[in-house]
Parts: C-alpha cells; structure tokens; sequence
C-alpha cells in the first residue's frame, strides 16, 4: 500500500473533482457513474487475487455503452490527467482490472452484444462484453465453436481474454486466444478509435498491432468489437482420468504422450493430490484420486469415433506401460462436466479453503516440466510451505501455488514469499520457461518481469507503451513502472 501512495505521487494524477463526475454523466448518463458510493465501488477494487494489500478502490467507475463514449472518457482523463483502468469479467489473476491509482475503471458490462455470426467466414463479431460461454452457446447451433477454453469461461467476459490472452485448457491443441483473433476495434489511450483486420486470416498489412493489442494486458488500448475465428465443432469427445502413484510419475508421463502416440489430445491437465482433493471438498463432488499421488486428465476429440476410440486406447495403453495406475474413461457429457468442473474449480477452491496463497502461472517448454516437480519439492521442504501444483501440462504451462502454513504467522509468509517466488522463477528460466503463460504480469509480478525478459526486451516495450500513452492514463502500474 505504501508503494502505491510512493508511485502515485511520482505520478502526480489528479483526483475525479464532482466537476469531472458531471462531465462523465454527459458523455454515460447519470445511470451509468458511479460516484462517492464506497459500497457500489468496492467490487471494483479487486480481482481474484486474495491478497488484501494489493486492493485499491477506483473513484468513480463508468459503464458506457460503445466505443464513441470510452473515446470521449479517454479524452477526458488524458485533459484532466486521471488514470483510467478497464475491466471485464473481474476474474483476473494478476491485478491486471484494478486501479492501483484509483481513478476510473471502465466496466464493458453494457458492451455485451453478439454483433454477427458469419458461418460463411466461421467467423463471430462480438463486443468485449460477451461472457466467453456465450460464443460458444451461440456458435454451437451452426456446428461451431470458439476453442479458447479459460477455466473461467462461465464468468470471463471475452474483451478480458483478449486482452490477457488467456489460454486455459484446451491450448494443447487449440492454442491460445490470440490465434482466434482476426481483428478488432480499439479505442487508443489518447481517446481516438481505430479498427485492425476483420474477418480475414492473413495479414501482413502494416505491424500486427492485432498480436500486439492481444496480451497488452488493458494498458494499450480497450477493445471495444473483437473479430474471433470459429472452428468445426468435434462431434466426438472422450476424456480420461489417469491416475498416477505420485506427481513424479504423472508429469513424466506428459512430453511422453504425443511424442509416443503421435496423437495430439485436446487436453492435458495435470492435477496433484491436493488440488483434486481441495476442489472436491469445496464442491462437495466425488471423483476417484483418493489412491492417487496425482492424475492426468487427457481429452481427445474428433469427428470420428471409431479412430477416437483408437486413440484414447494407444494413450491409455502408453499410460499404464509408463507408471499409470488406473485409466477411467468418460465418455458421456455428464461425467465429462463433473470431471472438468473439478478442474475448473480448483483456484477458487484454493482462494476459499486457503485464502493465504500465490497462485503463480509458470510456463516451461514441455520436455522440461519433468523438473519442476523435483524443484518445488525442494521449495516446500526449505519454506517449510505446501507447494500443489496443478494446471496445464500439456503446454507446459503449471499453476504452482504455494500456501501459508498454519503454523506461520502472517508476517513470516508475507516474508518468505518473494524469496520462494524468485527461486521458482529464477530456475523456470533456467528451464527455458516463463513466469507467466496466461494470466498476465499485471501489478502483480511486475517486480519478477526481469527473470524473464532481458533489459532491451524491457525497454523496447516501455517505449511501446509510451507512444500510445503519453501521459500514460490507461491501466498504469502495470507490466512495469515507466
Ligand atoms: C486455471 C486458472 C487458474 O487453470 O488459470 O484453473
Ligand atoms: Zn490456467
């Protein structure tokens, strides 16, 4: 919190006056701001991280409903130097949607319209406000589907995911957001509307400010329509619950099933024992990794079920040849849902059960997440902490989490926790890795951004960032201080 106060007087922004709430009421409507309203703001100070020390309160928060108010707000913060910080669904998980200096936040709420579905081009047009399930409710009845999969797709609104480039679970396959996003309209930080790309799938037009925009984490620009690639939906969907005596032996097994099968699954998630068992205790659901150190969850589809059917097997079969000590096959939708319905609950089960954590996002190049696990032992046995892991394994990408021991105090995890962060990343980058794969920098591991890019790298990106936003208003505090 001292920080913050430090950075924000560096940063010299002024305060919304109720001069500049009148002003925002012209441009949204009264409806639509609000103002000096500490219980209507509070939701908007945090995301899903759970550390309380990083909350901060906007001063006023705005709900327009198109591109042509968010440029009037933008020029209206760049006159009176107030930081602006857009949000989406607030399930974030590096701070990336709070304003670390106060200010406006921009929910995109109002911004939810499906505006077209071209089945011709397979192509959706869509406002950032669209919750990222409701593309596929809607692609689903022409045979389509979006293939991005965020664990919180149910919450997310599709603008956030963009702007993370979130990948989720199906990125094995699949890819990330950004291999889905043809183009796009943005409002830039100075207040001006542009559009980029379309419905078309190649583009060497000019920069790919489009790629560049796709992960800018909301400090380039707000993404007000989004042009996202729709792909054939698989007809066919088998998923398998591999169960493993340890960790050890599960994610040695992961670089090993494409490499052995030469199938490429639409999934490969990794699950330690804890996380299994924390998720189901939050959900009260039942599935069988009592006798497990840990499992894989393996999903294969297609359009063809006898080769489906041939390809779980060879896996299967590859599995329990290599350590497997149970292969359970799901193949009807329910079972399916109640199995993936675990994973997709287990940071929130965490967030509930141990609030006092780090969800941390690493990504190594997928021979090498062998060596993570021997690695987090090694973290948890000198911090005395629980380390569980669990996540996206498949591409290399771990939601490793330490948690505060019962027996420490408060001010003894607030004081081994970035020395256990910086031994993680240091050796992720040994590895080849990153300190994030989807969730972002953020406010959160800005501090950490030199483990993994060099001071070039760095500075090229300040000076990115400084062209667009001079007087640096959108989301500032993030990634890294300018
Ligand atoms: C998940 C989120 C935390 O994979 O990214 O569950
Ligand atoms: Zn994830």
């Amino acid at each position: 919190m001292i920080k913050i106060l430090a950075e924000l007087n560096m940063n010299n922004y002024e305060k919304v006056t109720e001069n500049i709430y009148r002003e925002l009421i012209s441009i949204c409507g009264e409806k639509f701001v609000i103002y000096r309203d500490p219980e209507k703001l509070e939701p908007f100070s945090h995301d899903e991280v759970t550390d309380k020390s990083y909350h901060h309160m906007p001063e006023a928060v705005v709900r327009p409903a198109g591109a042509q108010e968010i440029a009037a707000i933008m020029k209206l913060a760049n006159k009176y130097k107030i930081p602006v910080t857009p949000r989406g669904g607030g399930s974030g998980l590096s701070l990336g949607a709070v304003p670390v200096f106060g200010g406006i936040v921009i929910f995109l709420d109002r911004m939810n319209r499906i505006l077209e579905i071209d089945s011709k081009n397979m192509v959706i047009t869509v406002e950032p406000g669209v919750i990222t399930n409701e593309i596929n409710e809607a692609a689903s009845g022409i045979g389509l589907f979006f293939a991005g999969y965020p664990m919180s797709l149910q919450s997310c609104f599709i603008g956030g995911n963009v702007a993370e480039n979130a990948g989720g679970g199906k990125a094995v396959k699949y890819g990330v957001t950004g291999r889905y996003i043809l183009g796009m309209e943005f409002v830039t930080p100075e207040g001006e509307i542009t559009c980029l790309g379309g419905k078309i799938v190649k583009n060497v037009t000019g920069y790919d400010l489009i790629n560049l925009m796709t992960g800018s984490e909301g400090t380039l620009g707000i993404i007000t329509k989004i042009y996202t690639k729709l792909m054939p939906k698989p007809t066919e969907i088998t998923d398998l619950l591999v169960l493993f005596k340890n960790a050890e032996d599960a994610i040695n097994m992961v670089p090993l099933i494409i490499t052995e099968s030469k199938i490429i699954p639409a999934a490969i998630e990794f699950i330690d024992r804890l996380s299994a068992h924390t998720s189901c205790r939050y959900l009260n659901e039942d599935i069988p990794y009592e006798k497990a150190g840990a499992m894989l969850l393996i999903e294969v589809d297609g359009t063809d079920k006898q080769k489906l059917e041939d390809d779980y097997e060879k896996i299967g079969s590859l599995c329990m040849k290599n350590g497997a000590i149970e292969v359970y096959v799901a193949d009807n939708f329910t079972t399916q849902e109640r199995i993936w319905n675990v994973r997709r609950n287990i940071a929130e089960a965490f967030m509930v059960i141990s609030p006092e954590q780090s969800l941390e996002d690493i990504t190594v190049p997928v021979a090498e997440i062998p060596k993570i696990i021997p690695e987090l032992e090694r973290l948890s046995a000198k911090y005395n902490i629980q380390i569980p892991c669990y996540g996206h394994a498949g591409d290399g990408n771990l939601h490793v989490t330490p948690v505060k021991n019962p027996a420490q105090t408060h001010e003894e995890w607030k004081n081994i926790l970035p020395s256990v962060l910086e031994e993680l990343y240091i050796e992720t980058g040994k590895l080849g890795g990153v300190i994030s794969g989807e969730h972002g920098i953020g406010y959160k591991r800005k501090k950490y951004l030199k483990y993994s890019l060099d001071d070039t790298a760095i500075d090229l990106m300040k000076r990115i960032k400084k062209s667009f936003d001079p007087n640096n208003i959108l989301n500032p505090g993030k990634i890294f201080d300018l």
